[in-house]
């Protein structure tokens, strides 16, 4: 039986660090296992302009522990204002990795996102001339469209359209919970990549719903049918190079999870790695951990593969059930399995 693991250092695709207090407390899980992730600008007020972008970037690296070489890699929020020169020159200074697209409402801190997808076809298309890709939150918002059905009516009514007017531009569909989603992107061509969370491949939505409410399970998109997990999980254990990880983590406080009308979101920083190795050795797929975490993602990007590893240790693995923040403390994501692979302190 394999004891250790040693990976190329892995990077997070799609992770929130929040900001202030909350980024302190949160930003050591990922620095301590991630070389890299691609930051979410959904702060209040989102991170529109580059000059927010740099001076977010500022806040992350002084909140970073001493000696950490962690690199966060800046999103600009899109907005139906969103200035294509600014967002050309943010990329040309090295200063982002990708724009993101909220659907206007479709989650925590989306109101600024777009509605009206003709007023930012220009920045598309500066997008896909100077090779920046776009991260999509693919879930339409209309009230009448079943939020079980949000992600599939995305692809045909919003992300097949912008590719079809945009040829050329780069696309992260993010955080996929669907079968829809996982096929969709394996018969487009060059272009389309996806990110799976952690969570996604553990949970469906009977952890949320059934036998009492668990509004540690709920994030967005929300959790489907077990047939959609398990479609997750081989394309995630496949190394088909269009997948790669995206945590999603997305610390909220209790106090903000356990409400009459609660925030979406898991936290899984601390112990994502872990479950990880778990699922793939449960797919009897640990050899292709690697290109899931740390080889895909920057293939995709653009961007070389980290040259530092991390070994992960066949030992049980102790995390904590919640972290301790100034804003109170903040539950993390119980996989409800034993976790027998533990990251070996550096
Ligand atoms: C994210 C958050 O809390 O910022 N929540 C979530 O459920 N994933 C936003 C998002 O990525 O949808
Ligand atoms: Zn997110």
């Amino acid at each position: 039986m394999t004891q250790t693991l040693t990976l190329i250092c892995p990077d997070d695709w799609h992770l929130h660090l929040r900001d202030h207090d909350m980024l302190r407390a949160v930003l050591p899980y990922t620095a301590a296992h991630f070389a890299r992730a691609i930051i979410m600008p959904n702060l209040v007020p989102p991170v529109v302009r580059s000059a927010d972008a740099a001076a977010y970037r500022d806040r992350i690296l002084a909140a970073l522990p001493e000696g950490s070489q962690f690199t966060p890699l800046m999103t600009l929020y899109l907005t139906e204002d969103t200035d294509p020169d600014d967002v050309a020159a943010a990329h040309a200074s090295g200063l982002i990795k990708a724009v993101k697209l909220y659907p206007a409402g479709a989650t925590t801190n989306s109101a600024s996102g777009v509605s009206n997808f003709d007023k930012v076809a220009p920045v598309l298309e500066r997008m896909a001339e100077i090779g920046l890709p776009l991260c999509t939150h693919g879930e339409v918002t209309n009230p009448e469209v079943d939020i079980f059905d949000r992600e599939a009516v995305f692809i045909e009514r919003v992300l097949d359209p912008i590719r079809t007017r945009h040829a050329g531009l780069k696309v992260v569909m993010e955080h996929i919970t669907t079968a829809d989603a996982a096929d969709y992107v394996r018969s487009a061509g060059s272009g389309l990549g996806a990110t799976i969370t952690t969570h996604h491949l553990v949970i469906n939505r009977n952890h949320i719903l059934a036998g009492g409410i668990k509004p540690h399970y709920y994030c967005l998109p929300v959790a489907k049918r077990e047939e959609h997990r398990l479609v997750l999980r081989a394309a995630a254990t496949s190394g088909d190079a269009r997948f790669f990880l995206g945590t999603d983590s997305a610390p909220h406080t209790d106090a903000n999870k356990l409400l009459p009308c609660g925030c979406a979101g898991c936290f899984t920083a601390p112990n994502t790695l872990s479950i990880l190795a778990e699922v793939f050795e449960q797919e009897h797929a640990l050899d292709k951990l690697e290109a899931f975490t740390s080889r895909n993602g920057p293939a995709f990007y653009g961007l070389p593969a980290n040259d530092t590893t991390i070994t992960l240790i066949r030992t049980p693995v102790h995390y904590p059930d919640h972290i301790e923040t100034p804003e109170g403390p903040v539950t993390v994501f119980d996989p409800l399995m034993p976790l027998n692979w533990t990251v070996e302190a550096t």
